[in-house]
């Protein structure tokens, strides 16, 4: 069953791009061929950094939530707050109870069309953690680089997937995405690191996670499909 779990990673390797939540596509574009941003932080060497993550199914909604997930829309963001010596601390502006905001939940500015609807929530959500992150300190104010994660299979019984905008029935295919039965194109688990400093000066974080939602990932990850992206840096010195 789990051997056809597709796993799509769109932008790990930091192609990213300086995304910002409400001029996505503006954003994308301006990334260089060098796969360099030109917006927000190029080369990510800014020390107090803007990560984000967002998980989408097959048809790019995420029409149900994972159990105790909350919406698949999350954030890592800080500054640094430079002492003397080595007392330099992350001055996180995301919070954890922030990042498992999901259907059912309010928050500073949702509106209660998306209260109940994942999709549209997830939406929302992604504006609220875009401004909690975001660096007005240049003339074009950013959010964050993005993480995207992308659930490969297709469950064409579910009626999940709209065509050319309208809903469309559920129907059968035995081609192409393979499907193990309900729940194939679930949203993943997300477990968040937030950065921590550590005492030889370097920052360190990470999100990982499985779409095998009865997993136990600490009891080895043998067969099971898994995600992980760790972002780390010396202060005060190279790139993410
Ligand atoms: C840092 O050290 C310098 C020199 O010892 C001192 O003048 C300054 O006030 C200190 N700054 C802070 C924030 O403690
Ligand atoms: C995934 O993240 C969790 C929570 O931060 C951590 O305890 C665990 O070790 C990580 N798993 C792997 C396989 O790296
Ligand atoms: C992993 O899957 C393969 C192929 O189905 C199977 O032979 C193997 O025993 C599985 N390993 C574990 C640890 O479940």
């Amino acid at each position: 069953m789990r051997k056809y779990l597709l796993v799509i990673f769109v932008g790990v390797n930091l192609l990213l791009g300086g995304v910002n939540g409400r001029f996505y596509k503006d954003a994308e574009r301006e990334i260089d061929t060098n796969g360099m941003s030109a917006v927000g932080d190029p080369g990510m060497r800014r020390n107090g950094l803007r990560v984000a993550f967002e998980a989408w199914n097959f048809c790019n909604e995420v029409a149900h939530e994972a159990p105790d997930m909350g919406s698949p829309r999350a954030a890592d963001c800080f500054d640094v707050s430079i002492m003397n010596g080595s007392d330099s601390t992350l001055l996180h502006k995301v919070s954890e109870a922030d990042n498992k905001l999901g259907i059912g939940r309010t928050f500073k500015g949702l509106s209660t069309e998306a209260m109940h609807r994942p999709d549209l929530y997830a939406v929302e959500k992604e504006l609220y953690l875009g401004s909690l992150c975001e660096v007005s300190d240049s003339s074009k104010p950013w959010q964050f680089w993005m993480v995207m994660l992308k659930n490969g299979n297709f469950d064409t019984k579910a009626g999940l997937c709209p065509e050319n905008g309208k809903p469309k029935p559920p129907f059968t295919t035995t081609k192409n995405f393979p499907c193990f039965g309900e729940g194939c194109m679930n949203q993943p688990t997300l477990n968040h690191w937030p950065t921590h400093l550590l005492g030889d000066g370097t920052m360190r974080g990470w999100f990982n996670g499985t779409y095998d939602l009865d997993a136990d990932i600490g009891k080895g990850l043998t067969n099971l499909s898994f995600y992980e992206v760790i972002w780390e840096k010396k202060l005060g010195s190279g790139s993410w």
